[in-house]
């Protein structure tokens, strides 16, 4: 199990990528919007800090404009994996490019049966949408849970990234549904970090230590 940072906010990743928990970080148009920076700019700064895999996706829907996109992407950094929407161009797009050795996260997966289209048409990765699924009722780890089982027992080499993950019960959840990485905003994953008892704990500790006798 691994975690992914989901943003493209540099401080985040920079603060993350210290404490040596990171495997990679992934973006989407709209993560890259809030940081008012060129998209270009703010990928090579993420690679610049991350040593793992960065997923920078298309904005174009066409099969061309995204095998042309992609491929400028991929220039960017030997660490990227573009991240290609889940459709029929999108399709073509990732069998072409991953025949051309360029790693693709399918994005936007919202069914098994998805996950197991892009994952035959050559995908590194893909990104079932947890959270989004569940904000309209369908139990979004489900996804995650079919599509680890099933690659799992036909020996896929497709990872699955659990993605929209909302909330600190959502990674334990996606580790034990066979998830390989959950990509996590920095709120998670600093939630992941604290326990009110922990602090207790250390307050403690720091006022027994001031009544220590001193040798
Ligand atoms: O990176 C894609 C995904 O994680 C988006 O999450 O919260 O916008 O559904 P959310």
């Amino acid at each position: 199990m691994k975690i992914f940072l989901d943003t493209a906010n540099v401080d985040e990743i920079r603060r993350a990528n210290s404490w040596g928990v990171l495997s990679g970080v992934t973006t989407n148009p709209s993560l890259v919007l809030k940081e008012k920076r060129s998209y270009e700019e703010v990928i090579k700064e993420i690679a610049s800090i991350v040593d793992g895999s960065i997923s920078a996706e298309v904005i174009s829907s066409q099969y061309d404009e995204m095998i042309k996109e992609a491929h400028r992407l991929a220039s960017l950094s030997d660490k990227i994996a573009v991240k290609i929407p889940m459709s029929e161009e999108g399709l073509r797009a990732t069998h072409a490019l991953s025949r051309d050795g360029i790693k693709v996260n399918v994005t936007l997966i919202f069914s098994f049966n998805q996950a197991l289209l892009a994952a035959l048409a050559g995908a590194t990765y893909v990104s079932p949408f947890v959270g989004r699924l569940d904000d309209i009722g369908n139990p979004g780890m489900d996804v995650v849970r079919t599509s680890a089982e099933v690659f799992r027992s036909y020996g896929f080499r497709t990872e699955i990234i659990a993605a929209s993950i909302r909330h600190p019960v959502h990674v334990m959840e996606a580790a034990m549904a066979g998830a390989h990485i959950a990509t996590v905003p920095f709120k998670v994953l600093e939630q992941m970090l604290h326990h009110p008892l922990t602090d207790i704990g250390i307050k403690r500790f720091e006022e027994d230590s001031r009544h220590i006798p001193k040798s």
